[in-house]
C-alpha cells in the first residue's frame, strides 16, 4: 500500500490545482477521482440512460465495467477513448453529481481508487477520500474558499458560461454532494481545513506541503516522503 494524500472540499476551492502541485513536489501520484464519477455520467448519456431517473443497477453495473484511465497532463481515457473534453461540460458536471449519489456507483468506484493506491504513492482529490475512501490517509485535508471566490474561480475556467449560471450550478452541485445519503462531502474530524481563499496556489501548496512535512517529523506515518528538487 502506498501513501495516500487525501485532499477534499467543494467545487472551485482550488483541489485539482494543489493537488498536482503538490503530487509534482512530492513524487507522488495525482488522481482526480472527479473525473471517474464524470467518466460514468458521460458513459451514461451515451449509453441513453435518463437521468436522474435512472435505474440505480444499471449505473452500477457501468460503474463496474468503466476502464477508466487518469493519465499524466490530467488526460482522462473511458474504455480506450480519450474523454478529457467531454467529461468538462456543465451538463456532465451536473450529471456526475447526481451519479455520485448513488451508492452502487460509489462503491465501484472507491474499488478502483483503492486499487491505485495499492502500489502508488497518490496524491488523491475528490469529496469523500479522507473520511470514506481512505480513512487511514496520511495526510488529509479539507480545501476550502469562500463561495464568491469558488465562482470566480470557476467561472475562468468557463469563459464561454454566464457567471450567474456558474454560481447556480456550483450552488446546486455543491447543496446535493453535501447532503447526499451516501459519502456526503464532510470534513473527516482529523482533517485540517484550510482556507483558500486570497492564497496563491504555491501559498496553498507550501501549507499543504509543511503539514505533510509536521506528519513525517511526528512519526504518525512510517516511511518519508522525499520531496523534488525543483
Ligand atoms: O471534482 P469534480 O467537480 O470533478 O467532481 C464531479 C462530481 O463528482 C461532483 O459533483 C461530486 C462528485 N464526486 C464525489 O461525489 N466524490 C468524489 N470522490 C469525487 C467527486
Amino acid at each position: 500500500m502506498g501513501h495516500v494524500i487525501a485532499i477534499d472540499g467543494p467545487a472551485g476551492a482550488g483541489k485539482s490545482t494543489i493537488a498536482r502541485l503538490v503530487a509534482d513536489k512530492l513524487g507522488y501520484t495525482y488522481i482526480d477521482t472527479g473525473a471517474m464519477y464524470r467518466a460514468i455520467a458521460l458513459w451514461a448519456v451515451r449509453t441513453g440512460i435518463e437521468l436522474p431517473a435512472a435505474d440505480a443497477e444499471k449505473l452500477e453495473q457501468l460503474a463496474i465495467a468503466a476502464n477508466i484511465e487518469l493519465l499524466p497532463g490530467r488526460r482522462v481515457q473511458l474504455n480506450s477513448e480519450d474523454v478529457t473534453d467531454a467529461i468538462r461540460t456543465p451538463e456532465i458536471s451536473a450529471l456526475a453529481s447526481q451519479v455520485a449519489a448513488i451508492g452502487g456507483v460509489r462503491a465501484a468506484l472507491v474499488i478502483k481508487q483503492r486499487q491505485i493506491a495499492e502500489h502508488a504513492n497518490v496524491v488523491m482529490e475528490g469529496r469523500d477520500i479522507g473520511s470514506v475512501v481512505f480513512p487511514d490517509a496520511r495526510v488529509k485535508i479539507f480545501l476550502d474558499a469562500d463561495p464568491a471566490e469558488r465562482i470566480r474561480r470557476r467561472a475562468g475556467e468557463l469563459p464561454g458560461e454566464s457567471v450567474q449560471l456558474v454560481a447556480s450550478q456550483i450552488s446546486e452541485r455543491d447543496a446535493r454532494d453535501r447532503t447526499r445519503a451516501e459519502s456526503p462531502l464532510v470534513q473527516a474530524p482529523d482533517a485540517t481545513y484550510l482556507d483558500s481563499t486570497g492564497m496563491t496556489p504555491e501559498q496553498v501548496g507550501e501549507a499543504i506541503l509543511g503539514i505533510v512535512r509536521a506528519r513525517i517529523s511526528n512519526g504518525k506515518a512510517a516511511g518519508a516522503a522525499t520531496e523534488r528538487e525543483t
